[in-house]
């Protein structure tokens, strides 16, 4: 393939890239995203794979049969809930990549580069490398709090955002040594010495973030994933790795920004580590009084005599896979005249869209499933409110414990309608670990079990 050729295939992958973007932002649009995305890679990876600058054509293609054959396992493997993780993953290895395309393009540059473009290039490589190392060991914390290996609290070292800043400074100073010296050995050694600090930086970074603030996290990873190959592709010189990582990157970081007004947590604070926050006072153990039971046939009146309904779904309802009894049962009460809706809090599940995704493969209509702001002010009109394992979205003490870790995050507020269901199987906590004074609210009852067997067991009362 000519460079001409190659040139050409890049820009209409990176345009198929920005219209996946597009499709991604829509329900409705979504697929064709996916296709536009799919589309692209495919374009780009023959363009770069069959173009003038790569040699040993015939591993690279082994790598890719290995490589692919793993991910088709992996992503026929894993469940809808261990996706977040899966993605942290694979930042990783995006951050990987970029640490070790920076050390073999500092090893394997060609010589003789003028003085200025010499300075560019070993400032490409230190940025590349520091920026894959935080990435890799972020995303890796982010794996483990996300898989439950490693405790979702926030880790509150003595002095954590000096330690953050003298991490940031010695990197720098680092940098200056990196470039300005003209020894090989100096150059390795502060290359070293720097992906060791940045490791570490980038470890320490996520691991000071709070439960609560995960999602933040993830988005915000995906965000350096996307500038971790935007480095990589100065250091490869290729322009269609650039503009892929920008589109990442900043993609990335709008969302995580979206987030956080979401769940109103200051950017800065969580790009900086959980800075300003105190990790939460309570730990919301505690039992806060009585909580009351309810069956399933008893719901299943209740909602009889119900002439209006909104269902808050929540990680709960992907564990049980319930979204397929809850669309028949949304189904059924429609069919009975009851106004029945869906209020979906930004952060519900284990990923951005989560409930979305569950509820539009269950077929639920795209009409009836209501952001957040858009239901809040119904629920004091709302005869029946069903929480289908749902916990930390739905917790009063984000408006009323400011010592609750997830103080000032807006909640639903589904307490105010005149009876709140409960789909769970226990007393226990939600991901933030915090105890919901909803449980033993007058107006809120309890139904035990697995949600699909409930949602089920109410489908067939009804
Ligand atoms: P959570 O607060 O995580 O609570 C889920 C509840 O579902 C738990 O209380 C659990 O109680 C119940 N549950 C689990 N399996 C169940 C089953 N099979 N049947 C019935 N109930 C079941 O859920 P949420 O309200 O969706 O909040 C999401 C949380 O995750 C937030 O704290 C958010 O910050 C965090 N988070 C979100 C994301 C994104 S991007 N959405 C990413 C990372 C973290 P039992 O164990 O008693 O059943």
């Amino acid at each position: 393939m000519s460079g001409g050729l190659v040139t050409a295939a890049y820009i209409v992958a990176a345009i198929l890239f920005i219209c996946s973007l597009a499709g991604l932002s829509k329900h409705e649009t979504s697929k064709q995203g996916n296709l536009f995305g799919i589309a692209g890679m495919a374009i780009a990876l023959i363009a770069t794979v069959f173009g003038p600058d790569t040699g040993n054509v015939a591993w690279i293609i082994v790598a890719m049969i290995i490589g692919g054959a793993i991910g088709i396992h992996l992503a026929r493997k894993v469940e809808m809930t261990e996706m977040p993780e899966l993605v942290a993953i694979l930042h990783s290895f995006v951050g990987l990549a970029a640490v070790l395309v920076g050390f073999n393009s500092y090893l394997d540059h060609a010589p003789g580069l003028e003085a200025v473009m010499e300075n560019i290039h070993l400032t490409e490589v230190f940025l590349g490398v520091f920026i894959g190392a935080v990435t890799f060991t972020g995303s890796v914390v982010a794996f483990g709090k996300l898989r439950g290996k490693i405790s979702s609290k926030p880790l509150m070292l003595p002095n954590r955002h000096k330690l953050n800043l003298a991490a940031l400074v010695v990197s720098f100073l680092l940098l200056i040594v990196f470039v300005c010296s003209d020894s090989v050995g100096v150059q390795v050694l502060a290359l070293l010495v720097m992906t060791i600090i940045a490791l570490a930086f980038g470890w320490h970074l996520v691991a000071s973030i709070g439960g609560a603030d995960m999602p933040v996290v993830v988005s915000m990873l995906n965000s350096y994933s996307g500038w971790a190959a935007a480095a990589a592709g100065f250091m490869l010189s290729n322009d269609l790795l650039i503009v892929t990582g920008a589109l990442v990157g900043s993609s990335g970081a709008i969302l995580s920004y979206i987030m956080c007004k979401a769940m109103n947590r200051s950017f800065i604070s969580v790009i900086a580590g959980g800075f300003g926050t105190d990790g939460g006072a309570s730990s919301g153990e505690e039992e806060v009084g009585e909580y009351h039971e309810i069956s399933a046939e008893e719901t299943a009146e209740l909602l009889k005599n119900s002439s209006s309904v909104i269902i808050t779904p929540g990680y709960g309802m992907a564990v049980a896979q319930a979204q397929y009894p809850v669309a028949k049962i949304t189904e059924m009460l429609r069919a009975r005249g009851i106004k029945v809706r869906f209020g979906i809090h930004p952060v519900a599940g284990r990923l951005p869209g989560h409930m979305n995704v569950l509820l539009a493969e269950a077929k639920v209509p795209y009409d009836v499933v209501l952001e957040m702001d858009e239901i809040n002010d119904d629920f004091p009109d709302t005869d029946t409110v069903l929480v289908i394992g749902a916990n930390d979205t739905v917790n009063p003490a984000a408006q009323d414990d400011p010592n609750s870790p997830i103080a000032g995050m807006p909640v639903l507020e589904v307490w105010k309608a005149q009876n709140v269901i409960v789909f769970k199987r226990s007393m226990n906590t939600g991901y933030a670990g915090v105890q919901n004074p909803l449980f033993f609210k007058e107006n809120t009852q309890m139904l035990f079990g697995d949600a699909k067997d409930s949602v089920e067991n109410i489908l067939r009362a009804l």
